[in-house]
C-alpha cells in the first residue's frame, strides 16, 4: 500500500520503518530537512535499538522527504504521529495534528484514510474528521484511531510483536483497509491481536492503558515509602504481590517515579479532559500527585543526613535519562534531582552512557561530566543513582568505598543487594528497603 507517514519522532519513525518493514510503500514527511538527511542514509536521529537496521534493510520502499504535498496527493493511508505536548493547564496541544491535517486539506486529489496515531483526547478524531469534511467536500477522508504503544527502549520489538493492534474506526470500509494494512503482523512470526471497535474508545483506550501503568507504578511507590515507615521490604512485598496472575509481577519496581514521553502527559492530560466532563478521575489525580512527591524523596534523604548543607559537597549523579535503553530526557527525575542540588551549591559531577550532550542543551551550566563511573564518583560525598544503566547495577560495588571520599550511596532505582552494600560498609540508602 501508498502509505504516508507524517513526523518522523519514536512514533512516526519506527512506525514507518515498520510499515516499510512489512511491505509497505512509505514516505516519511518532517520539517527538518539535515534530520531527514541523515535518515536517508539509514542513520536515526534518535537512540533506538534495532531501528537503524531495519532502516537499512528496508531503505529502497521508504522515502524521506519535505514534500508533503507530492506524500499526502494519492496516499491511500495517511498516518499523523506528531508531538501532542502539554500545555500550561495540563491539557494537550493538538496544534502540530492540525498543522498536518491542514497540509493533507491542502494536498489530497482523492479519497483518503487518515490515521491519527498520536496521543489525543476523546473526541479529536471525530473533530478531525469533521474539519476535513467542512473543508474537502469533494473527497471522502475517513479518521481512524490507532493508539501506539511501544516503548522507548523496545520500540522495534513493541511494534512488530506489539501486545495489541487496537484499531478505532466509524466504518467497515475504514476498518476492512486498516485491516488489510497490518494483515502481514497478524500472521506468523508475529501474531499480534488486532482488536476493532470505535474511535472514542480506542482514544481511551491509549489515555486508561497509559494511565494505569502510572498508577500502578505511583501505587507500588506509596507502598515502598510506607513500607520505610514500617520495616516491610518493598522488593520482597512486589514479590510476593506479583505471583498473584491478577496483579501480575510487571511495573511494580519502585523507585524515584516515572518519568519519559507519556505518563506525565498523558495522566495531566486525561485528568484535565475530566475537570472539563465535570467528572474528575481521582485514582489519577492521585496517581500525578504522588509521582511529582516521589521524584524528590531521594534528595530530601541526601539533605536530611547532610543536616540540610550541601555547600560545596561533592555529588555524583550516576545515570540521566528516564529509564535505561534511550537517550531521551524528558520528565527525568535526574532533571528535579540536580536542579535542586544546584540551588543548594553542591558540586555536580555526571555522568551517563549515552545522554551527556542531551542534558548539556537542558541544563548548560553547573554540572561536570565524567568519562565514567569510576572518574565520576571519586572523591565524591555522595552518589546518587538516577538510571538503572546495567553499567551501574554491574558495577563492583567495593569500588564506592575504594574511590569516594565517603561511601554514601543513594539509590533511586534499587540496582543492589542490601547484603552485599552492608558487606562493603557503604552508607546504603534506596528505595523502600
Ligand atoms: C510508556 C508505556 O510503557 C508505553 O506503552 C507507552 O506507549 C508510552 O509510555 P515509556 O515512557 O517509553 O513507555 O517507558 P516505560 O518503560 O513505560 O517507563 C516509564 C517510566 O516509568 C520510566 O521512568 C520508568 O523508570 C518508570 N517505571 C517503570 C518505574 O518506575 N517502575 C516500573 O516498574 C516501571
Amino acid at each position: 500500500m501508498k502509505i504516508a507517514f507524517a513526523g518522523t519522532g519514536y512514533v512516526g519513525l519506527v512506525t514507518g520503518v515498520a510499515l516499510a518493514h512489512i511491505g509497505h510503500n512509505v514516505t516519511c514527511v518532517d520539517i527538518d530537512e539535515a534530520k531527514l538527511e541523515l535518515m536517508r542514509k539509514g542513520i536515526s536521529p534518535i537512540y533506538e535499538m534495532g531501528l537503524e537496521d531495519l532502516m537499512k534493510k528496508n531503505n529502497d520502499r521508504i522515502t524521506y522527504t519535505t514534500d508533503y504535498k507530492r506524500a499526502y496527493e494519492d496516499a491511500e493511508v495517511i498516518f499523523i504521529g506528531v508531538g501532542t505536548p502539554e500545555r500550561p493547564d495540563g491539557s494537550a496541544n493538538l496544534d502540530y495534528v492540525y498543522a498536518v491535517c491542514d497540509q493533507i486539506i491542502e494536498s489530497v486529489k482523492q479519497d483518503t484514510i487518515v490515521v491519527i496515531k498520536s496521543t489525543v483526547p476523546i473526541g479529536t478524531n471525530e473533530s478531525i474528521e469533521k474539519y476535513f469534511q467542512d473543508k474537502r467536500k469533494d473527497v471522502k477522508i475517513d479518521v481512524v484511531s490507532i493508539p501506539e504503544f511501544l516503548a522507548q527502549g523496545t520500540a522495534v520489538h513493541d511494534t512488530l510483536y506489539a501486545s495489541r493492534i487496537v484499531v478505532g474506526a466509524e466504518n467497515d470500509y475504514a476498518h476492512n483497509v486498516i485491516k488489510k494494512l497490518y494483515e502481514p503482523l497478524t500472521k506468523e512470526p508475529y501474531n499480534v491481536t488486532y482488536v476493532a471497535m470505535n474511535r472514542k474508545s480506542a482514544e481511551m483506550v491509549k489515555y486508561a492503558s497509559n494511565c494505569f501503568l502510572a498508577l500502578k507504578i505511583s501505587y507500588i511507590n506509596e507502598i515502598a515509602n510506607f513500607c520505610e515507615k514500617t520495616g516491610a521490604n518493598i522488593e520482597d512485598v512486589a514479590t510476593g504481590m506479583g505471583y498473584d496472575d491478577r496483579i501480575g509481577n510487571k511495573f511494580l519496581k519502585a523507585g524515584i517515579g516515572y518519568g519519559g514521553s507519556c505518563f506525565p502527559k498523558d495522566t495531566k492530560a486525561i485528568h484535565w479532559l475530566s475537570r472539563e466532563y465535570d467528572s474528575e478521575l481521582l485514582t489519577i489525580k492521585a496517581a500525578i500527585e504522588v509521582n511529582a512527591m516521589q521524584k524528590t524523596k531521594l534528595f530530601e534523604k541526601l539533605l536530611k543526613d547532610f543536616n540540610g548543607d550541601l555547600k560545596n559537597k561533592k555529588i555524583a549523579v550516576l545515570g540521566l535519562t528516564f529509564k535505561p535503553g534511550t537517550d531521551d530526557l524528558r520528565e527525568a527525575p535526574s532533571i528535579d534531582n540536580i536542579k535542586l542540588l544546584i540551588e543548594y551549591g553542591a558540586n555536580i559531577t555526571a555522568y551517563d552512557p549515552i545522554a551527556e550532550n542531551n542534558f548539556k542543551k537542558l541544563i548548560p551550566e553547573n554540572i561536570e561530566y565524567a568519562s565514567s563511573i569510576e572518574s565520576a564518583i571519586t572523591n565524591c560525598d555522595a552518589v546518587m543513582i538516577m538510571t538503572e544503566w546495567d553499567e551501574v547495577k554491574n558495577f563492583e560495588v567495593n569500588k564506592y568505598k575504594e574511590l569516594m571520599k565517603t561511601a554514601n550511596v543513594y539509590d533511586g532505582r534499587n540496582c543492589y543487594v542490601l547484603k552485599e552494600m552492608v558487606l562493603n560498609h557503604i552508607n546504603y540508602v534506596s528505595i523502600g528497603r
